[in-house]
């Protein structure tokens, strides 16, 4: 429905004005509430209603948006916010007319998308959060705040915590896939990292939780597609990680363009006040998602006045490009269907927000043109982005420990995304500058040094289908689709892979394969890749199949045929260097699957923490079974499950003990277990703790993730993790949604993955 095109940047010139004042300097203010109340005091019923309008830039035109006069809004103090506007010189200008021309010279936001870094992208987030590594993962974030703040940026909308069960949903990239705790890890991780918890700093910006609510359950994995959730599903498993960065401090909150119980989340009462506010005493603003306000009239809600008076009731207080809120919020208030004192506080939200960044007390806090020049995309950040992205890699199969290459000899590297730096960042990267970003091909010839041979053949195009291409590398993320025949590529590729030692195919998805508005209803390889890759393989030659994904893919046939795959997801502007390093074992892989990765896409929704039905399957070996929950032309076991990923190394697990096999309430556990490197390079294993509830007053999932540490050990090195389980780890929401621990026995399973049946037990006594 809404196509984005980023066009060339519009030019200062084009507001119409030009600086003559020197920046201001920073100067002391009342306390927030009182600056705010006195500010409210001088502003008319249309400069508040103009605090909760946030138009696009410019930069960014949306086909469905409707931000024109720009300029003259802000002067006209009917604009409170600008997003996905780049460069301090042009943020400066636009905020000139905020505060030097305008009534109340009041600042301004500036938002933008700035989801996996800056211009130093780091792994798009479904990688990210497989490296396990909460620390890594705000750092990245603290990166991504201090590039954004010195280009002009105070505010991101990111994180994006929507639990998804659906790799059909093409946002499944854009989040840190499907389990509640470890998104809620992340989330924390992630709101630290942008806001380290002061906003006064001038290299910190306001993060945006996104997108309340389940917007990653859509019906078919349809985006944008209606959402139905008991509320006892809604608690346990996908309310979570938004409850935990509202609790890590997040400053605002985006609403999702789903439906909940059959009213819009925009429009949702209950869900933006009872839940968000009053349950979970969240202080901050919401923001909507893009035209969610409007888009409340294709729903069936009403025309855009009663929307948006829905909007608002329901605890709105931001409206992104619908301009519903600028453009009938005043007759609302005339016709007694919003009160004025709704309005106000809506508009101190937002001012609060504004005096939190410090912009009261200097507007161009963040306009530092020095700034710009020395602390985006710099040695240092790109050196830790490269690291990151090489721990974000899962090595999904090592036959006969093909990898890792050696630094010498001959290496064709085949595949469409072999020599694609456009494709590296992933989808989601709006501040990315794709022509510095390393390509594989770059980073194999980089890490392979002088002794090693690389011969490059594209092999295919992404697909047979060139109109299928264009929809896949939107945005600029050209694959530069070859006009020769699939035969004559084809013959190209084999050419240099009957001279090579070994080929390294580069395969997969595109970056804008995923993201939003790019659910797939087929989850293979495109078949000319495919078709690609087994001829490859015909050749005899050990083949590596270096994937490129934003979303867990049928890899059935690859798995069977191929002796190695590493999963790269898209690295980001490192990607690759960070490949080629763990290649050619420079770094030894240490990411773990956050998604599940199915068979077949007709076994999605596919999770780990499933329940067990009343027919549970009795064999482990998935044979047929009738009248038991299973298919009769596949199995119900994920090909890749959750926590899963190999390193070049082995881990060994032994020795699990639990401190006491019985608990009170007020008591903790511990559980133990040795975990030994008994392989042949140093390496970082995930060691993750799953429980499971026996008995309930309400069914409880097989496991469910309470606990994880990511170790390093040296070859032959052991050590004993230690795990402590209090009753928080064993409480869940019941029947009534009530937040308990009930009684009884637990399971408590250690291990490398989510198929782990490496368990202790334990009783939890009243
Ligand atoms: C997306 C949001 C994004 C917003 C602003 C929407 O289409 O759903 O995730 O933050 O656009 O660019």
């Amino acid at each position: 429905m809404k196509i984005k095109l980023i066009i060339l940047l519009f030019g200062l010139s084009l507001f119409g004005y030009s600086q003559k004042k020197s920046p201001k300097k920073q100067v002391k203010i009342k306390p927030r509430t009182e600056f705010v109340a006195e500010l409210l005091s001088k502003m008319t019923l249309e400069e508040k209603i103009g605090q909760l309008n946030l138009p696009t830039s410019g930069d960014i035109t949306t086909g469905a948006a409707s931000s024109s006069n720009v300029a003259k809004n802000i002067e006209d103090g009917k604009v409170g916010g600008l997003f996905n506007i780049k460069s301090v010189q042009k943020i400066k200008e636009v905020q000139k007319i905020a505060v030097e021309i305008s009534r109340l010279k009041i600042p301004l936001l500036f938002g933008m998308d700035v989801i996996h870094g800056y211009e130093t992208t780091f792994p798009i987030p479904l990688g990210l959060s497989a490296t396990w590594d909460m620390k890594l993962i705000e750092r990245s974030a603290q990166i991504a705040a201090q590039e954004a703040s010195a280009d002009g940026i105070n505010w991101t909308f990111s994180p994006m915590v929507d639990i998804s069960r659906d790799p059909r949903w093409g946002r499944v990239s854009e989040g840190s896939g499907e389990d509640p705790f470890l998104g809620s890890e992340i989330a924390k991780a992630m709101v630290n990292g942008y806001q380290q918890n002061d906003l006064s700093k001038n290299n910190t910006i306001l993060s945006c939780v996104k997108h309340f609510a389940l917007y990653g359950a859509p019906e078919a994995g349809r985006d944008y597609n209606t959402v139905d959730m008991s509320r006892i599903k809604m608690y346990n498993d996908y309310f979570p990680p938004y409850k935990a960065a509202i609790h890590a401090g997040v400053g605002s909150v985006m609403a999702s363009f789903n439906e909940i119980d059959g009213i819009p989340a925009t429009g949702n009462k209950w869900l933006m006040t009872d839940v968000l506010r009053k349950q979970w005493g969240f202080k901050g603003f919401v923001v909507t998602d893009f035209t969610g306000i409007p888009e409340m009239i294709e729903h069936g809600m009403g025309d855009l006045q009663t929307v948006s008076a829905l909007a608002l009731n329901a605890g709105i207080e931001m409206d992104m490009v619908g301009e519903g809120f600028l453009t009938t919020l005043k007759k609302s208030v005339e016709e007694g269907k919003v009160t004025i004192e709704q309005i106000d506080n809506a508009a101190r939200l937002i001012l609060n927000a504004k005096y939190d960044l410090g912009l009261f007390q200097d507007p161009y806090k963040y306009c530092d043109e020095n700034r710009a020049k020395t602390e985006i995309f710099t040695k240092s950040h790109r050196d830790e982005a490269r690291s990151i992205a090489a721990q974000s890699l899962v090595l999904l199969k090592n036959s006969n420990q093909l990898l890792p290459l050696k630094k010498s000899g001959t290496i064709a590297l085949i595949g469409p995304l072999a020599d694609a730096k456009e494709n590296m960042a992933g989808t989601w990267s709006v501040a990315t500058n794709m022509e510095k970003s390393i390509s594989l091909l770059a980073g194999i010839q980089e890490v392979g040094g002088k002794d090693t041979k690389v011969l490059y053949a594209k092999g295919s195009n992404l697909d047979y289908d060139a109109a299928f291409e264009e929809k896949a590398t939107m945005f600029g993320k050209t694959l530069h689709r070859d006009n020769r025949t699939s035969e004559e590529l084809l013959v190209e590729a084999l050419k240099i892979a009957n001279q090579s030692d070994v080929i390294v195919a580069a395969l997969g998805e595109s970056a804008e394969m995923s993201g939003e508005s790019s659910s797939r209803t087929n989850l293979e390889i495109p078949q000319a890749q495919k078709d690609l890759l087994q001829a490859l393989l015909k050749t005899g030659k050990p083949v590596v199949l270096v994937l490129f994904t934003g979303r867990p893919l049928v890899l059935v046939q690859e798995n069977e045929t191929v002796p190695a795959i590493l999963n790269t997801w898209f690295a980001g502007s490192e990607a690759g260097s960070a490949i080629a390093d763990v290649l050619f074992g420079n770094e030894n892989p240490s990411g773990k699957l956050t998604a599940t990765f199915p068979r077949s896409v007709g076994q999605v929704p596919i999770y780990y923490n499933q329940k067990n039905t009343g027919r549970p399957l009795g064999n482990k070996e998935g044979k047929f079974e009738k009248f038991r929950s299973n298919y009769i032309d596949e199995r119900n076991e994920p090909l890749y499950p959750f926590g899963f990923g190999l390193s070049y190394t082995t881990f060994e697990y032994s020795n699990l003990k639990i401190s006491s096999d019985k608990m009170n309430y007020n008591e903790n556990v511990k559980v133990t277990v040795d975990v030994t490197n008994t392989g042949n390079y140093e390496g970082k294993e995930v060691v993750q703790l799953y429980i499971r509830d026996l008995v309930g007053s309400v069914t409880r999932p097989l496991k469910e993730l309470k606990g994880f540490q990511k170790i390093a050990l040296k070859k032959g090195e052991k050590q004993t993790v230690t795990f402590e389980i209090s009753v928080e780890e064993l409480k869940f929401y019941n029947s009534e949604l009530q937040f308990i621990a009930e009684p009884g026995s637990f399971d408590v399973f250690v291990g490398t993955n989510s198929s782990t049946d490496n368990k202790v037990s334990f009783e939890l006594i009243k």
